[in-house]
């Protein structure tokens, strides 16, 4: 059975930073001091009008494969994690296959590309996704990508403050490569508990209705605002979320024989610095070796982990022979936890 290996990482976001008292500029009431200290955000980015997420994924899927010494047409499938797709179908996947031009042409590979919708905890879903056809020797090398334009779909209104403040855009890419080193990625555990689905969550439409989106007297959708913008408690996500990213990293440590203090690297999804610190706090992991960019980027959802990844190989925080955990907590409820040898 081969090992499957991250042989490349990418990211890109979008060059318009957006401060927190931009976010004040624009008539939403709150403070820099108030999102700091309840997030640790200081700034996101936004994408221009007419950027879609898979525009923004493929900077950094190019980069990912050229570091995998790799050309699209390598790729054997393509696993996009995003809750921001362009349409509601077909995926964002295809979309980027098409702009890594491997439609047509003498370097033309119409591989698989799938999209996967599960938030926050996105990118192990689609890492499990990738590694599992990697090990069971179905493909050589997968592109997993992490994506997301938020900016599109927030109510930038006081409002929606608690929500908005929160998010930002960017994408994040890893390959996934067959490899005869033992190492790699060791494992992925996903969970989920959707008796918490609507806790954090954006309807957008009502399938169980006729029309599955209200019409005015023009035949025209009107999407409520209820409907349009993303809803979620903030207090029960922060408090499962805490409890589910312990017991995810946990789980990958016992099901590995490894001790947290062997581990190198946390690459905890970035939702808010508050919930991290409390999970490292919680066991004892030395600050260190807990990353952060959520001051820079906000909440980039399926995109977080990849892109600190990406960034922390350029800085040389990540070094190969690291062992490295990555946990994530999202809507659905969804988590996961995966442990890499690099
Ligand atoms: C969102 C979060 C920071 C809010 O912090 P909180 O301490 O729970 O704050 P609350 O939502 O209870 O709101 C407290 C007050 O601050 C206000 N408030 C909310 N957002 C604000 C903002 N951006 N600026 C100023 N005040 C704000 C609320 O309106 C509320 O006012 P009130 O007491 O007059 O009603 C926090 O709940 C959180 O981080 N939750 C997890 C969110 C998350 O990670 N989501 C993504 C998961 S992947």
């Amino acid at each position: 059975m081969p090992y499957a290996r991250i042989s490349g990482t990418g990211f890109y976001v979008p060059p318009r930073v957006v401060t927190n008292d931009d976010l004040v500029r624009i008539g939403i009431d709150t403070t820099h001091e108030w999102v700091v200290q309840r997030t640790g955000i200081e700034q996101r980015r936004y994408a221009d009008e007419g950027v879609g997420t898979s525009d923004l994924a493929l900077p950094a899927a190019r980069d990912a494969i050229a570091r995998a010494g790799l050309r699209p047409s390598d790729l054997d499938l393509i696993v996009f994690a995003t809750l921001s797709p362009e349409m509601a179908f077909p995926g964002s996947g295809v979309l980027l296959q098409q702009k890594l031009g491997m439609c047509d042409g003498d370097d033309a590979k119409l591989c698989g590309a799938m999209d996967i919708r599960n938030q926050c905890s996105g990118f192990l879903y689609a890492l499990k996704v990738a590694s599992s056809a990697v090990k069971a020797g179905e493909a050589r090398h997968v592109l997993v990508v992490g994506a997301e334009t938020h900016s599109a779909a927030m109510d930038l209104s006081t409002q929606g403050r608690t929500v908005s403040m929160l998010f930002g855009d960017g994408a994040g890419a890893v390959v996934v490569s067959a490899s005869e080193e033992p190492g790699g990625i060791l494992g992925t555990w996903l969970g989920a508990d959707g008796r918490f689905a609507e806790i954090l969550c954006q309807r957008v439409w009502d399938i169980r209705k006729r029309p599955f989106i209200p019409l005015d007297e023009h035949g025209v959708g009107q999407v409520q605002p209820s409907h349009m913008w993303a809803q979620m408690e903030g207090r029960t996500v922060f408090k499962h979320a805490v409890e589910k990213m312990c017991l995810a990293l946990m789980q990958a440590c016992w099901a590995t024989g490894t001790d947290p203090k062997d581990i190198d690297l946390f690459c905890f999804h970035q939702a808010n610095m508050r919930i991290n610190q409390y999970v490292a706090n919680t066991l004892g992991l030395p600050e260190d070796k807990v990353l952060h960019n959520i001051q820079r980027y906000g909440n980039t959802t399926a995109a977080t982990i990849p892109i600190l990844l990406a960034e922390a190989e350029r800085d040389g925080r990540l070094k190969r022979g690291m062992r490295v955990a990555m946990v994530a907590f999202g809507s659905g409820f969804t988590w996961g936890s995966s442990l890499v040898d690099w």
